[in-house]
């Protein structure tokens, strides 16, 4: 199922309740919130407290991106805020399948995200603690970015291993995701698109949206 998942990293910070109603009703699947702690990344964005300032604006499910050292101390925090899918980084040094778990535990879906540098192999043994693998296609901390296309080959080969496995794992790609690089993600497995400036900047955001999904779909039918 193809999903699109606005970054309110791109959106306007002085409007914010009207931008997340904004992508709401034009169509959005997801919210993808990035969670920066200036130590994982060198960027710093939004806590617990704004989740849960926003959560009444939207019935959207909250895509929650931890780019964060310490994924475990702030679980709580942002479940009770109103997240529906906590992602946590792979190379954070804590017991992942821990985490995963304490993360499911809560009646919420567990990702899984890869910096660029990070290998596939370092999720496969965790791919029945997860919900969502997000092998991102920029180095995290910023939007804007462009599209790293030598992340395809990782998008396939964790597509593989869940195909193989049978198991039911969403593919999100996440940086520099626009028309058509979401096509080659598509093509590579992919099926959750994150985008932010291609969404947020656009003059019109129910047009981006649609744009893109019709494009990742059309994309697929000349695959298959
Ligand atoms: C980057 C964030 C992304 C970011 C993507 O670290 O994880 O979610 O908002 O922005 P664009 O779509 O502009 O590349
Ligand atoms: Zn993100």
């Amino acid at each position: 199922m193809i999903r699109i998942a606005p970054s309110l990293l791109a959106s306007d910070f002085s409007q914010l309740g009207n931008e997340v109603c904004k992508v709401t009703e034009a169509g959005a699947d997801w919210l993808h919130i990035d969670v920066m702690d200036g130590h994982f990344v060198p960027n710093l964005t939004f806590g617990p407290s704004l989740v849960a300032a926003i959560r009444p604006h939207s019935h959207l499910p909250f895509d929650v991106h931890l780019m964060i050292e310490d994924p475990l101390h702030y679980i709580p925090a942002f479940a009770d805020a109103g997240a529906d899918i906590l992602t946590i980084h792979a190379e954070v040094h804590d017991d992942l399948r821990l985490i995963l778990r304490d993360i499911r535990s809560r009646g919420i879906k567990a990702g899984l995200a890869l910096r660029p540098p990070t290998g596939a192999e370092a999720i496969l043994p965790l791919l029945d603690e997860v919900d969502l693998l997000l092998p991102m296609t920029v180095h995290p901390g910023f939007g804007g970015q462009s599209f790293m296309p030598e992340m395809l080959p990782k998008i396939e080969q964790i597509a593989q291993a869940i195909d193989e496995r049978g198991l039911d794992v969403e593919i999100e790609v996440d940086g520099g995701i626009k028309p058509g690089t979401a096509e080659q993600a598509a093509r590579a497995g992919a099926n959750v698109f994150v985008a932010g400036s291609a969404i947020f900047g656009a003059e019109d955001v129910g047009r981006a949206i649609t744009r893109l999904r019709e494009q990742i779909h059309a994309s697929l039918l000349r695959t298959n």
